[in-house]
């Protein structure tokens, strides 16, 4: 029997990414899976039905997930969802377990594999896998788009007979993926661009793209290429320095995040209100509560005459070439699990197993399996 691939529609508010664009299923259909999607399923993102050849296009939702051996997602599955999915199914997707423990428990008890993109090991062999490094370059990218938007001032220098304007000052902080990007964008829009981050390593990369290091003596690496939580001192050391870099800038934007924890508070209420009025924030660390303590999380809020814009789901506003990296991503896991059309699951796999949420009646994934069951699992 073919395996059977599907993809329902996204239910999430304002997400308007798809797991499946038209060239990857024809990939998949090249591979001898059978592929399926629910009728309009691409249409946020602009991808009619009669785009996926060779592809059945299913009227019912129930249907489509009592046939299907994979689903892919792009936000977690709903608990009606996961109840419509035949045991022992396989559901892909950002799963997001932190947010809906009572979906993954529904995940268990249903005997379904779940895949969690977000938990794909940050390991060079599973960088083409790396959803979250696909989608924070898009967040990055918006996110320098909103602040030259936002921004009371031109980013580029200009000599015009009106005078000449001096370029915009950008601040960003947080220098991983999402941070580099808006560095790049920020950079090609003409503005003098300086960033800063905890982790030494990234002081290379920020000046590689012409932006301005803030060398600031705190310094800390955490676990995986990531950053660890700073004490309240080192804390308390950088908010001294970074304050003067902040009332300096046009527009700041943050990115700084620690996994599995809420997003660090590096700009605080004083801190804003030391900045030029008409300056801008950019808040894209808003879904882990932001990185300035006045966010609002999906709000534009203006606080003495600062604009402290947080969006959320940013990648989803890029819906077209954001669906196109994911399913990409999607398309290389599902290479590592689908041999002569047969799906095989190799435990022995550091990508599999790293990102196994649940399967075969039990929690797989340990820090959720203890939020969940607690510690004597
Ligand atoms: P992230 O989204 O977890 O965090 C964004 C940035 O915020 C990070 O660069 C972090 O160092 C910084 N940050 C945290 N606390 C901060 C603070 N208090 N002040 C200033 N900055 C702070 O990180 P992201 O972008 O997901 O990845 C970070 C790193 O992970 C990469 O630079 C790389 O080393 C590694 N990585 C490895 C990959 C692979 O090998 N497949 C793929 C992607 C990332």
């Amino acid at each position: 029997m073919p395996i059977n691939l599907a993809v329902p529609k996204e239910h999430t508010p304002k997400e308007r990414r798809i797991a499946l664009v038209p060239d990857i299923a024809a990939r998949l259909i090249k591979m001898g899976v059978t592929v399926s999607i629910e009728k309009g399923m691409g249409s946020n993102a602009f991808f009619a039905d009669d785009t996926y050849k060779d592809t059945q296009i299913i009227e019912s939702a129930v249907k489509l997930f009592r046939q299907a051996d994979i689903i892919l997602k792009v936000q977690a599955p709903t608990e009606a969802e996961i109840e419509q999915m035949k045991e022992g199914a396989i559901v892909i997707g950002f799963m997001s377990p932190h947010l809906y423990p009572e979906r993954v428990k529904l995940l268990r008890d249903k005997k379904i594999t779940s895949l969690a993109m977000e938990l794909i090991p940050r390991i060079s062999r599973a960088q083409s896998m790396d959803a979250l490094s696909s989608q924070a370059s898009i967040a990055g990218y918006k996110a320098a788009l909103m602040g030259a938007d936002l921004a009371n001032v031109f980013f580029p220098m200009l000599t015009t007979a009106a005078g000449t304007i001096r370029p915009a000052k950008v601040l960003v902080i947080g220098a991983g993926v999402a941070g580099l990007q808006a560095i790049a964008t920020a950079r090609r829009l003409g503005a003098m661009v300086e960033a800063y981050d905890v982790r030494a390593a990234t002081k290379e990369q920020i000046q590689s793209l012409g932006a301005k290091f803030v060398d600031i003596p705190v310094q800390a690496e955490g676990t995986g290429g990531y950053a660890r939580e700073l004490t309240d001192a080192e804390k308390q050391q950088q908010q001294a320095i970074l304050a003067e870099h902040i009332a300096a800038a046009n527009v700041v934007i943050t990115t700084a995040a620690i996994p599995g924890r809420p997003s660090p508070k590096i700009i605080t209420q004083a801190m804003v209100e030391k900045m030029k009025p008409g300056s801008v924030i950019v808040d894209i660390a808003a879904e882990g509560g932001g990185n300035c303590e006045l966010t609002q999380a999906g709000k534009t809020i203006n606080h003495q005459n600062i604009t402290i814009h947080a969006p959320l789901n940013t990648p989803s506003q890029v819906p077209i070439h954001g669906s196109e990296m994911y399913a990409k991503n999607l398309f290389n896991l599902l290479q590592l699990m689908i041999k002569d059309s047969e799906l095989v699951l190799d435990w022995q796999d550091e990508i599999i197993a790293g990102c196994t949420l649940t399967h075969a009646g039990e929690i797989k994934h340990a820090p959720t399996r203890t939020a969940i069951e607690g510690a004597n699992k």
